[in-house]
């Protein structure tokens, strides 16, 4: 039985078929197909990059985009499926389990985290991403006071975060933006985390994110994603 689950960034509907992913495949840009299966989640499949592996360069290498994506992903999503078969978490929504995770087995948060987490972090990088929308603008200034001091927090989340771990914009349930860090797979919708709300950008500080181009030095990498945000999708997850 496909359950597609309730996330909460877009609108999650069906997701393509076979074909529109074979044809997606061979196209470096965004479009509105691959735009469609970005917005899809379903525990039954697992998403289709919404790019080729180089559409990064220079800023994230082809070799990682392949590892990250067709072995670390790919084995969340697998480990996932497996620790949630014939269990009640199998008809709960993604949100639904987060939202209860400390009461859940360590496989469900771990893998379930790192399913969702890099499917939101595969959607909000892209080369040319655009500027964030009016709206999004506006709820920036008033968070941080600018764009600038945006990027020194959300960065310095992603600097200070000990071993592994997520650097997060998010907006809490009044719809004002904070950014935080989470260790390991966590996200900010888990009923864990220091502080509470829904993801908008997402970014890796894995050192299987950056290694292999960056080896240790994480704040090259950081410096670079700032070179691939896709704003277009942030404001939409946004508003
Ligand atoms: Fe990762």
């Amino acid at each position: 039985m496909a359950v597609i689950f309730a996330l909460p960034v877009g609108a999650f509907a069906q997701g393509s078929s076979e074909t529109n992913r074979e044809k997606d495949n061979t196209k470096n840009e965004i479009n509105s197909k691959t735009q469609k299966s970005m917005n899809t989640l379903n525990k039954n499949e697992f998403p289709q990059l919404p790019y080729a592996y180089d559409a990064l360069e220079p800023f994230i290498d082809k070799m990682t985009m392949e590892i990250h994506y067709s072995k670390h992903h790919k084995a969340y999503f697998d480990n996932f499926v497996a620790a949630i078969k014939g269990k009640e978490m199998e008809s709960m929504s993604l949100e639904q389990i987060f939202a209860n995770i400390s009461d859940l087995p360590a496989a469900v948060r771990n893998n379930g985290g790192g399913f969702y987490n890099h499917h939101l972090y595969w959607g909000n990088m892209k080369v040319n991403g655009g500027k964030p929308s009016a709206k999004l603008n506006a709820a920036i200034v008033k968070a941080f006071g600018s764009m600038d001091e945006l990027k020194k927090q959300f960065s310095d989340a992603g600097k200070t975060r000990f071993g592994s771990g997520w650097a997060w914009l998010s907006k809490d349930e009044k719809g004002n933006l904070f950014v935080s860090s989470t260790p390991n797979q966590d996200n900010p919708l888990m009923n864990v985390a220091e502080k509470k709300g829904t993801p908008i950008l997402a970014m890796d500080v894995w050192e299987h994110a950056y290694y292999l181009k960056y080896q240790n030095k994480r704040p090259d990498y950081i410096e670079a994603f700032w070179s691939v945000i896709n704003w277009e999708e942030v404001s939409a997850r946004f508003e």
